[in-house]
């Protein structure tokens, strides 16, 4: 059986058994994360008197050490290594000898990795709530430059009622509001520190796990050893916060495809967010708006993934653990491409509001505004919807149907039914708070 040093506990591993085994390729960019830990427990191991003064100097001197060296490049990080702790651990040892050995006190890789990828994806939390936020702000700016722009609503995607493409936009907007609190909600649950858990059952060495936890920045270290080394909620949680964020873009997504179409020619997609046809000169494809809605089930898939692999999982650390950070690198990389792309794909776009306008013209979206007419003027409204249908099925634009003809469907109707069919009016008579939504998304993202 072949032989390789590149392990912690010196034993062998076959070929193909340590390319199952390794997970570099996959947690090394959490370097970064791994030394910063590291430097932590140090410290702490140091000032509970557990590691000498002079263990600890040279301890921390390494790791600043290799911290500079791979941030400059001077360092590769090496892919045979087992996973990223082991490449440092290796790194420090070869560098100061014997202290870099006694790093490894009073904690295990179980709490160490746990330790890692909570610091890891608090950031990425941060960064995808400022990233969520540039597609609000997208949205608000659009939204409130066409608020009065008048187009149809739909439901069943059949012309339903009018509305205006601010207060369109802003649905979106108020549903990107909410998957940022889930963010944040999700790194509140998530901020509190494993290390010190060690394998499982803690340590009988005396650390100060208050100290490590206020040190890299945690609310409080985990209470419980084996749920800290153990649980990977707190990927769940981002996952589905990701996925919700994938489900609105996605949604988004199709409208802008549909809307880009010769056949609604709502809006006019960005140059450098449409690409040309190969053969048909006279494409322009909404790839990017396609590419967000398709990735939607990787995301929907790497969160299924991970709730899989924990379900049967007993206490406490289990090697199938590994396999969070694939699921969840990927989820997080995913969402924060496609906000990349969403927010200046909306920004750009040039809405179209005659096309809008003359879509909203027809159709008969002001048919409940007929029969709210009539029920304003007495008649119930089982009876005004009648009256209406029967208007609707006669085929003239309610706009243009005679007084007679009115009259003769209704005696109430007197000519004050153009003013409330009139397609304006009749957006300008529904509650749509566009100027309250606006004022609304100003202030969560603190523009006010
Ligand atoms: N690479 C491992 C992971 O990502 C680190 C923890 C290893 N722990 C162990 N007991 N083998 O889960």
């Amino acid at each position: 059986m072949p032989r390789t040093m590149n392990n912690l506990w010196g034993g062998a591993v076959a070929e193909a058994a340590k390319t199952l085994n390794s997970s570099i390729a996959v947690d090394s960019r959490m370097w970064r994360e791994d030394i910063q830990g590291s430097l932590a427990h140090s410290a702490i191991l140091t000032a509970q008197g557990i590691l000498s003064p002079e263990d600890g100097q040279s301890i921390q001197a390494g790791l600043t050490g290799i911290l500079k060296d791979i941030e400059s490049g001077a360092l590769q990080i090496d892919m045979g290594a087992e996973d990223i702790h082991t490449f440092v651990e290796m790194e420090l040892t070869a560098r100061i000898g014997d202290a870099g050995k006694r790093l490894h006190t009073a904690r295990s890789r179980n709490d160490q990795v746990a330790t890692d990828l909570r610091l890891y994806l608090r950031n990425q939390e941060d960064e995808l709530v400022s990233l969520i936020h540039d597609v609000i702000k997208a949205l608000r700016d659009k939204a409130a430059e066409y608020a009065d722009a008048v187009m149809p609503g739909y439901t069943h995607l059949q012309r339903a009622q009018p509305v205006t493409l601010g207060h369109y936009l802003c649905a979106y907007a108020m549903m990107l509001t909410r998957d940022a609190g889930r963010v944040k909600d999700a790194r509140v649950r998530l901020n509190q520190c494993p290390l010190g858990a060690c394998a499982l059952a803690g340590t009988t060495f005396p650390t100060d796990r208050a100290m490590t936890a206020a040190a890299l920045g945690f609310d409080s270290p985990c209470l419980n050893s084996m749920d800290a080394v153990s649980d990977r909620d707190f990927c769940v949680e981002l996952m589905s916060a990701c996925s919700l964020i994938m489900t609105h873009l996605s949604r988004l997504s199709e409208e802008l495809v549909l809307w880009s179409s010769l056949e609604f020619g709502f809006v006019t997609l960005p140059e450098g967010f449409v690409t040309g046809s190969s053969i048909m000169p006279q494409k322009k494809n909404p790839d990017m708006a396609e590419l967000i809605r398709g990735k939607t089930g990787r995301v929907y898939g790497d969160l299924t993934a991970l709730l899989t692999v924990l379900k049967g999982l007993p206490l406490a650390y289990n090697k199938d653990m590994q396999e969070d950070k694939q699921a969840v690198f990927d989820a997080v990389d995913t969402v924060k491409l496609c906000l990349s792309v969403m927010a200046p794909m909306v920004a750009g776009m040039t809405p179209h509001p005659e096309a809008m306008r003359r879509a909203a013209g027809t159709g008969f979206i002001n048919a409940t505004d007929c029969a709210d007419w009539l029920v304003a003027h007495g008649v119930p409204f089982r009876e005004a919807y009648g009256i209406a249908a029967r208007l609707v099925h006669a085929g003239t634009p309610l706009e243009d149907v005679p007084l007679e003809t009115y009259q003769a469907a209704c005696p109430v109707f007197d000519e004050t039914i153009y003013d409330a069919v009139d397609l304006d009016n009749c957006v300008r008579r529904r509650n749509l708070p566009v100027a309250e939504e606006i004022a609304f998304l100003d202030e969560f993202l603190g523009n006010v």
